[in-house]
């Protein structure tokens, strides 16, 4: 079997690790793939956002299945080009990938199926978005309609926050993404991620995952793709998991109610607030880092639950976890988020993998013309530790961090931290 993996992140390095380990030996081409894919995968060079021509690529290239990775490919109907052309793909269609790439489509769906999710107000003029402003007050959230990057979120604490924040965006701030604006409920509580494979009618639920989306220890600094994450997260308790999995279970059957056929990994980013989970938003695709610590901990082979999701075969599937726990923490180039060189040397990863339970996955990585790896992106590498228990896992992955180096290395130190916290109260 001949497999191309869309996308060339840690996400993906996990996808490929996972798919080449699979007991059908595939082939694996990865676009564009990482210094990572490139020592175990054939990269290549085709552009993942234009789909006409990657299902062209696919065609000469005797390609029999397709993982869509990120969320930007999804969006412009990938998978929609490739069915035409009878090739499987795992990832839904432009119409279920909607789910992401409009705010308003999701929350519009949300309501019309009594899904929980906190109020909100889609706009598209300063005017309308004043006479809503009056009324709510602040805090509110304000997001951008479309994909932004996860730079069209702000936070606001007050109306002129949030005037700004809704002007800013409708002036342009975010290119056509920011035509519409979202002004949404500002929702108190913990945040947890709960990721789903489903084929459009069965949902298999993963391990809940805590992403640590902020730059800096304790949750200061800004907004990044996310710096670290753990999974299971032990201040979910059953009541709370059986809740979360219903409502994903009850966002597909919307979905399929409406004519969507959904078929990849539903995302839900949940808040746990004291009336119980509400959705912060859905993602169409594996969150990034959340890959890096879900993959590890699957035991069933990865390209079967795959192939099932794609093929609408996933009742006849069982997903099977490890009895572990996973801590993955993203080394970052110093200034990520916002400025950062590239270019520098990255050492001492082979020393950090020969340690027991821990994997690194690259993210932003190359390798020059003299086969020397560098770095290539803001977040260059994921060392994931998985181990019986969190304190295990953290020490795993902060002892493998000591032995790998790169010009003006930035990570956190507090990844795992709350999860031995709460482990420990019971
Ligand atoms: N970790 C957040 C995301 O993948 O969107």
């Amino acid at each position: 079997m001949r497999i191309l993996v869309l996308g060339g992140g840690g996400r993906e390095h996990a996808i490929v690790r996972a798919l080449l380990a699979s007991h059908h030996h595939p082939e694996v081409f990865c676009a564009p793939g990482n210094g990572g894919t490139a020592q175990i995968a054939t990269n290549v060079d085709i552009p993942e956002g234009d789909p006409a021509y990657v299902t062209s690529w696919v065609a000469r290239n005797g390609i029999d299945f397709v993982v869509i990775g990120p969320e930007a490919p999804l969006v412009v109907g990938t998978a929609n080009m490739l069915a035409v052309e009878g090739v499987p793909v795992f990832g839904p269609k432009a119409a279920g990938a909607e789910i992401e790439g409009s705010k308003t489509f999701a929350k519009d769906l949300m309501t019309r199926h009594g899904i929980p999710t906190g109020a909100y107000k889609a706009v598209d003029s300063a005017s309308d978005a004043m006479a809503y402003l009056a009324r709510v007050g602040a805090p509110v959230v304000v997001k951008a309609d479309g994909l932004a990057g996860g730079k069209g979120v702000t936070v606001a604490d007050t109306v002129e926050q949030a005037t700004y924040a809704v002007n800013n965006a409708l002036e342009g701030a975010f290119g056509m993404a920011g035509e519409v604006v979202v002004i949404e409920e500002y929702l108190e509580g913990p945040e947890c991620s709960l990721l789903a494979f489903t084929d459009g009618q069965t949902v298999l639920p993963m391990l809940p995952a805590q992403d640590h989306k902020r730059a800096y220890d304790n949750d200061e600094g800004p907004n990044t793709g996310g710096m670290g994450v753990y999974s299971p997260v032990p201040a979910v308790d059953e009541n709370t998991l059986a809740e979360m999995v219903s409502i994903l279970e009850n966002t597909v059957a919307a979905m399929h109610a409406e004519g969507i056929e959904y078929r990849g990994v539903l995302y839900g980013g949940f808040i746990l607030t004291t009336d119980g989970p509400k959705v912060l938003e859905y993602n169409a695709r594996f969150g990034d880092p959340e890959a890096q610590v879900l993959i590890p901990l699957l035991k069933t082979d990865l390209l079967d639950v795959m192939l099932a999701t794609a093929n609408g075969t996933l009742a006849d599937i069982s997903l099977e976890w490890r009895d572990e726990v996973a801590v993955s923490v993203v080394l970052a180039s110093g200034g990520y988020p916002t400025s950062y060189d590239t270019g520098t040397s990255i050492t001492g990863i082979e020393d950090a993998e020969a340690m027991e339970g821990v994997t690194v996955y690259h993210a932003g990585t190359a390798f020059d013309g003299n086969g020397q790896l560098l770095t290539a992106g803001g977040r260059v590498l994921n060392v994931t530790g998985v181990a019986p228990t969190f304190a295990e896992a953290r020490e795993r992955v902060y002892r493998a961090i000591e032995r790998i180096s790169f010009s003006n290395m930035h990570y956190r130190t507090d990844i795992g931290l709350r999860a031995i916290d709460r482990a420990a109260d019971g």
